[in-house]
């Protein structure tokens, strides 16, 4: 892993990017701000399933973007804290805390490596969701941060893009499986120039980011590595966006599109066993 001042240039980039992306994704019909507004639910079945109950539990939601998924953990019960490195998406959340009356909800915007820094206190839960883990250079980096912020007795919980899907190419007509993007975390980030972000809206300045894959051998490695305990690993044929142009629902509309929460997108039936899509993980801080 180089030093986190070769790092600087590339979180600047794909901060600006971020910032940008904030008022895009909250008028997005991809993100359904206003479904949210409304009192749904957005937070995936397999994830309030996994997760359980959080009634009482503090729960710290790293890399929150603008704090629906973290603002949904707080209407089932959760007391939040939400972190994030783009002001705008900070600010954002913690208007939306105040639109729907979520009166103790903590916003924090900071570099996840330095959110033991800037966060003193201790949670039930560390929770992180969808297309997080790839703007993270050190795999290691975060463990040891993940860990710093759990109370003995409380768990990390994770549900992502599988490093196998990341690593794939996205841009074929042919319905290959190639892989294509490195699956193990490199020195050097992966570049990508995108008009657009994953979900409707207009073109974006800020065109270029830079990612980081984790091969989940490294991350669990990561996590057993700073003394957590894996509780599970679950490996999904779902995922919850149209990562490749020719994914079918899960509920067999063909014409919706994108990100959206109450569906699922699947491979053809022929491809289903060959490649997992997302994973999910708990790990628990026993000391
Ligand atoms: C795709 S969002 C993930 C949130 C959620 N799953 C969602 O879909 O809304 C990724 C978030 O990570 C944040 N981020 C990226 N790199 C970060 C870093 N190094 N430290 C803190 N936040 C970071 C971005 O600002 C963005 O809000």
């Amino acid at each position: 892993m180089p030093d986190d001042s070769q790092n600087t240039p590339y979180f600047e980039a794909n901060r600006a990017r971020w910032d940008e992306s904030v008022p895009i994704h909250a008028a997005s019909e991809g993100y359904d701000l206003a479904g949210f507004l409304r009192g749904e639910k957005t937070i995936y079945p397999v994830e309030m399933h996994e997760v359980g109950d959080v009634r009482g539990k503090t729960l710290l939601h790293l890399q929150c973007h603008f704090g629906m998924d973290t603002l949904n953990w707080a209407r089932l019960g959760a007391q939040v804290t939400g972190l994030d490195f783009s002001g705008a998406a900070v600010e954002r959340a913690r208007e939306l805390a105040r639109e729907i009356g979520v009166t103790d909800a903590t916003f924090v915007q900071a570099n996840v490596y330095d959110a033991a820094t800037v966060i003193s206190d201790q949670f039930d839960v560390v929770y992180t969701g969808i297309g997080a883990l790839c703007w993270l250079p050190d795999i290691r980096g975060w463990a040891r941060v993940v860990a710093k912020l759990l109370k003995p007795g409380g768990f990390l919980y994770v549900y992502e893009g599988h490093p196998m899907l990341w690593a794939l190419d996205d841009e074929r007509d042919d319905r290959e499986l190639v892989v294509r993007s490195p699956y193990f975390e490199t020195g050097q980030p992966s570049e990508w120039v995108g008009e657009t972000t994953y979900v409707d809206g207009p073109p974006l300045k800020n065109q270029t980011s830079f990612e980081w894959n984790h091969g989940l051998g490294e991350i669990v490695t990561a996590l057993l590595d700073v003394g957590l305990r894996l509780d599970f690993l679950h490996e999904h044929r779902e995922v919850a966006w149209q990562a490749l142009p020719w994914m079918v629902r899960t509920d067999g509309d063909s014409t919706a599109k994108g990100y959206a929460r109450r569906t699922a997108w699947q491979l053809q039936p022929e491809q289903r066993d060959l490649c997992p899509l997302m994973y999910s993980l708990k790990a628990t801080r026993t000391a």
